[in-house]
């Protein structure tokens, strides 16, 4: 991501969440439409549900066209065979990266991430999401094999790191979680949703060591898409959080 993002000169990953006009089409023009403000782009359940292998392969050809890359994000949470399926046809449709829950534990992240490099592609691994409920489930404390109080989150990142991942999900909206990661010094890349409708702000996230910024609706339900996607990656692209 690193080197495509450089090329575009953004760190914004769009969400492609269309809701009112889900169709090949559609998804194709804001691609086009917005693709010289972004680095990725990021599809859900709101394409890969409706939309054919063919149309999503179309959309991965456009997307490579313009020099982006292609994130499937479908939180992959299954047993070893399945998600080795799951990327296999990923990986045909044209996805340069897949987003999988680590709660399959070390072993199973291991494999998607040996799988996933096999194909020349890569897994970003969730370890603090955006949403309300998200430190319900990753700010759990557990009590880990040397018998100390752990965060759910902070086992998350260390079987990321010794897994190989290739980047790693915290939301924007959970400044004290990326400061933490961040002092860790990993090299990993931080991907950041959250912001906007979800709380976040760009410019705290990115002082707080946010990498890539995954925008959805702010962009794409906007007055105009354009302008805003322009406007935010202005504001990232002067490249020191200070002026955000
Ligand atoms: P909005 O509209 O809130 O969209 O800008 C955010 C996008 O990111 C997804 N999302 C997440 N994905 N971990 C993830 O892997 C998260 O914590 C998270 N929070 C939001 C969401 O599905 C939408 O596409």
């Amino acid at each position: 991501m690193i080197e495509v993002s450089s090329i575009k000169g953004s760190r914004i990953i769009l969400a492609l969440d269309l809701t009112d006009k889900t169709n090949l089409r559609s998804a194709l023009e804001a691609i086009s439409s917005l693709e010289r403000y972004i680095c990725a782009i990021k599809m859900n359940f709101h394409l890969i549900l409706p939309l054919s292998c063919h149309e999503l392969s179309e959309i991965n050809r456009q997307v490579h066209s313009y020099g982006l890359q292609s994130v499937a994000d479908i939180k992959l949470n299954d047993i070893p065979s399945t998600n080795k399926i799951a990327i296999s046809h990923l990986s045909r449709m044209g996805f340069d990266a897949v987003t999988v829950n680590p709660f399959i534990g070390a072993v199973g992240l291991r494999d998607v991430v040996v799988q996933a490099h096999r194909l020349k592609g890569g897994i970003i691994a969730l370890v603090y999401m955006s949403h309300v409920g998200a430190p319900l489930g990753f700010g759990m404390n557990f009590i880990d094999s040397n018998k100390q109080v752990t965060s759910l989150y902070q086992k998350f990142f260390q079987d990321a790191i010794e897994c190989g991942v290739d980047g790693v999900v915290i939301g924007a909206n959970r400044l004290e979680i990326l400061r933490e990661i961040c002092l860790k010094k990993s090299g990993i890349p931080i991907y950041s949703p959250g912001l906007g409708k979800q709380g976040g702000s760009i410019k705290h996230a990115a002082k707080s060591g946010a990498d890539y910024f995954i925008i959805g609706r702010s962009i794409i339900g906007s007055k105009d898409p354009v302008k805003t996607a322009k406007r935010l990656q202005h504001q990232l692209s002067l490249n020191n959080a200070d002026h955000l």
